[in-house]
C-alpha cells in the first residue's frame, strides 16, 4: 500500500509520546514534516523519528502535497489551524476538543464538507473495535434510548493548579519553559485562557462518545461546577436531556488519583435493554431484556491504544478506512460543554445550540 503524507502540527506531550511514534512505526504514513512554533521542540522530535521537514508556522505545510495532518495544539489554537488546512483541501485529525465554542466547531464541520476532505477528532476510547460495537449494539439493541449515565473521572486537577502557576509566572515576565523536553507535560496548555478545564480537557471525552455512540445532540442542560479556588471548572456535574428523547447525567471530576481510583465509564439504558461500557477498560456488557448478557468486548489492539488515532486517520485520508470520531458528533460534544459552563456560571437551564 502506498502511504499516506501526514505533518504533524504541534511537537508536544501528546504528539511526542503517541501520534509521532505511532506514524513514525506504521507502513501505511509517511511522515512529512512537523510544526511548531518552538523550533527546537519540533526538529528534537523530527531527529528522533526521521522526518524530513521543519516548519514553525501552519502556512509552510500548505505546499507539502499532504493527505492530512494531526493537529495536537493547545484547545484555543484548535479553530484557527485546522480551519486554515480545511481550506486548503487537507484532511484534518485535530485533537479534543475540536473547539472551545459551539459556533467555531459548527465552522469546521462546514468547512471540512464544503472541502470534502475528512476532519476527524483525537477521541482515542472511539477508536477501539469495543467502541465500535457499543455503538451498534446501543443504536441496534436496547430500543428506544432512555437514560444515559456517565462518568469520566481523572487526576487533572494538579495539572489545572499548574497551569495557573505557569501562567502567573509568564505574567511576571518569567522566561517560558520552552526548554522543556517536547515529551514533557507542558502545564500552561491547560491554562483556563487556553480553554484548559476539566469539561473541555475530560469531560469532552465522555461527552464526545455518547454524542458519538447514541448519534444524538444535547437539546439542554443543568450544570454546577466546583473551581476548588482555581480559575477553571475542576468538578463537572451535569443533567442533561436528548434532542428526540432520553435524559442523563454526565459527572467528571479532576478529583480522582491514587486513593480513589479513576473510572471512565458510561451506562446506556433503553426499553429493550443496557449497555454498560467500561472506557478506561475498554469492556463492555449488552443485557437483553431476556436476561441474557453478552460480552462487546472488541479484542486487544496490537498496539497501545493511543496510538490507534494517528493510524486511523492515515488511512481515512487515503480512502482505507471510515472516520470513528467525526467532527460532526464532536461539535455536538463542544456544544453540550459550553452550555453546561453557560449553565454553572447562570444557575439557570440552558438550551444548547441545535447543530446545523
Ligand atoms: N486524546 C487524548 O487522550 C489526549 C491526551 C492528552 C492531550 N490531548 C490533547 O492534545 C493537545 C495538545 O496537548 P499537549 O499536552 O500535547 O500540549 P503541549 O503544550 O505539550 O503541546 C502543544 C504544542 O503545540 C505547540 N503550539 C502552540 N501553538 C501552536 C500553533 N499555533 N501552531 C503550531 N503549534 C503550536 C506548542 O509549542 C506545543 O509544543 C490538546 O488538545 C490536548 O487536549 C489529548
Amino acid at each position: 500500500m502506498s502511504p499516506a503524507r501526514i505533518a504533524v502540527v504541534g511537537a508536544g506531550w501528546w504528539s511526542a509520546n503517541h501520534h509521532l511514534p505511532s506514524l513514525a512505526q506504521y507502513d501505511g504514513a509517511a511522515l512529512v514534516a512537523v510544526c511548531d512554533p518552538v523550533r527546537e521542540r519540533a526538529e528534537e522530535v523530527a531527529t528522533d523519528h526521521d522526518v524530513p521537514e521543519v516548519v514553525t508556522d501552519v502556512e509552510d505545510l500548505l505546499g507539502l502535497r499532504l493527505d492530512g495532518v494531526v493537529v495536537a495544539t493547545p484547545h484555543d489554537t484548535h479553530h484557527a489551524i485546522a480551519g486554515r488546512l480545511l481550506d486548503a483541501g487537507i484532511a484534518v485529525l485535530v485533537e479534543k476538543p475540536l473547539t472551545t465554542t459551539t459556533a467555531d466547531a459548527v465552522d469546521l464541520v462546514r468547512r471540512a464538507e464544503r472541502a470534502g476532505v475528512p476532519l476527524a477528532v483525537g477521541y482515542t476510547d472511539q477508536y477501539t473495535a469495543t467502541s465500535a460495537l457499543v455503538r451498534n449494539a446501543v443504536q441496534g439493541e436496547i430500543g428506544e434510548l432512555v437514560q444515559v449515565m456517565a462518568e469520566f473521572s481523572s487526576s487533572t486537577a494538579g495539572l489545572f493548579a499548574q497551569a495557573e502557576d505557569a501562567e502567573q509566572a509568564a505574567g511576571e515576565g518569567a522566561e517560558p519553559a520552552e526548554d522543556a523536553e517536547p515529551e514533557d507535560q507542558h502545564p500552561g496548555t491547560y491554562s483556563a485562557d487556553h480553554g484548559g478545564g476539566q469539561a473541555h480537557t475530560q469531560l469532552t471525552h465522555v461527552m464526545g462518545m455518547v454524542c458519538w455512540v447514541t448519534g444524538r445532540e444535547v437539546a439542554e442542560v443543568a450544570a454546577m461546577v466546583d473551581q476548588r479556588g482555581l480559575e477553571a471548572d475542576v468538578d463537572d456535574a451535569a443533567v442533561i436531556r436528548f434532542l428526540h428523547g432520553g435524559a442523563g447525567v454526565v459527572t467528571s471530576t479532576g478529583m480522582a488519583g491514587e486513593a480513589n481510583g479513576e473510572r471512565h465509564h458510561v451506562r446506556y439504558l433503553g426499553t429493550r435493554g443496557t449497555v454498560d461500557q467500561d472506557m478506561l477498560g475498554d469492556r463492555a456488557w449488552l443485557r437483553r431484556g431476556d436476561g441474557s448478557t453478552v460480552e462487546l468486548t472488541g479484542g486487544q489492539e496490537d498496539v497501545p491504544r493511543t496510538w490507534l488515532p494517528a493510524r486511523r486517520f492515515a488511512d481515512l485520508t487515503v480512502g482505507r478506512a471510515t472516520n470513528p470520531a467525526p467532527g460532526r458528533s464532536a461539535a455536538a460534544a463542544v456544544a453540550c460543554i459550553e452550555a453546561l459552563l453557560t449553565s454553572a456560571e447562570t444557575r439557570q437551564f440552558v438550551t444548547v445550540s441545535r447543530l446545523p
